[in-house]
């Protein structure tokens, strides 16, 4: 890494990156650190790598429906996958994670779609329509080990070993996760973790819908009414939010 100034906000961004709570406490909602959905400290291909992302912005986003700076997108991932607060687009925190993505991309070309980068979701789609028992089957057999037979990770000396898939400490309603073709593609590539691609495309996605077909934080966007925040946010067969799964309504919790 570079010496002076210019170094330190990249090892900063990087410690935040990994130990977000611990470097990023005003803006953590949840249990999880940046680098639980991107793997190797936001290096890893096919785990939505920061290089990818860096050389890949400013870029439209159906999402919200404008283009996004890097700096937005990153404000996105806070939102809803640490279910807190946004960094402001000037702070030290958000300067640090954008000097830490940019000498991670430190000389790939500005506006390629590298390889690797994002999740590998394009042209994944389910043999069969995804299953919530076959799901539990897989849960079972293949994560519960790390995760936790209730999804909820486990936590040793105080430190969280094991991220949680669902509940109050996970990602919130908004978040890529509690998609289904983002859950499935990352599950696919990178879980059991370093079995990456071990799953069949079934199972994959079969236990998306499981882990996705789970009760969690509120989505920051609802002001009261689900039925309208579903058609307004989630009016696509790849968010659970608003259905009905095993028997329970999803998303009825009030926000916090
Ligand atoms: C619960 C999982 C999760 C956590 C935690 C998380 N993210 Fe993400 N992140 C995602 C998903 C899902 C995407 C969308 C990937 C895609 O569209 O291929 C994403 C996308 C991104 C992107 C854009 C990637 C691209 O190629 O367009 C950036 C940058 C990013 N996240 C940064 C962060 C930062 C910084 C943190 C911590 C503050 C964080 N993320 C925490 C799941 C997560
Ligand atoms: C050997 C332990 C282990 C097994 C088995 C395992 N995981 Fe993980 N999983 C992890 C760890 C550790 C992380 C966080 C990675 C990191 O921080 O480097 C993670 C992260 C995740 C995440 C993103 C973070 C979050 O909390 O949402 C999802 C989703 C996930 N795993 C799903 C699964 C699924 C589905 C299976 C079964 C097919 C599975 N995992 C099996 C250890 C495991």
């Amino acid at each position: 890494m570079p010496a002076g100034p210019f170094g330190d906000a990249v090892r900063q961004g990087r410690d935040i990156f990994v130990h977000t709570r611990e470097y990023a406490k005003a803006y953590v909602g949840n249990g999880l650190r940046c680098s639980n959905c991107h793997l190797d400290a936001g290096r890893l291909a096919h785990s939505a790598p920061l290089w990818g992302a860096y050389v890949a912005y400013p870029q439209y986003r159906r999402k919200n429906g404008h283009v996004n700076s890097l700096g937005e997108r990153i404000q996105g991932c806070f939102r809803f996958s640490m279910n807190g607060k946004a960094p402001p687009l000037d702070s030290p925190e958000m300067v640090a994670l954008e000097s830490y993505a940019y000498w991670l991309a430190t000389g790939a070309p500005v506006g390629a779609r590298l390889a690797g980068a994002g999740y590998p979701k394009q042209g994944f789609r389910p043999p069969q329509p995804p299953d919530y028992a076959r799901g539990k089957a897989v849960f079972v057999r293949d994560c519960a080990l790390c995760h936790g037979a209730d999804g909820q990770g486990q936590r040793a000396a105080g430190r969280d070993v094991f991220p949680p898939l669902w509940g109050p400490d996970s990602f919130n309603w908004g978040a890529g996760m509690a998609q289904l073709d983002n859950a499935a593609a990352f599950i696919k590539a990178n879980m059991p973790l370093s079995r990456g691609g071990s799953l069949s495309d079934q199972d994959a996605w079969d236990v998306a819908m499981y882990i996705d077909g789970h009760e969690r934080p509120q989505d920051p966007r609802y002001k009261g009414n689900l039925e309208q925040t579903r058609k307004q946010y989630h009016d696509s067969p790849l968010s659970l939010y608003g259905t009905v799964v095993n028997g329970r309504l999803l998303g009825a919790r009030p926000s916090q």
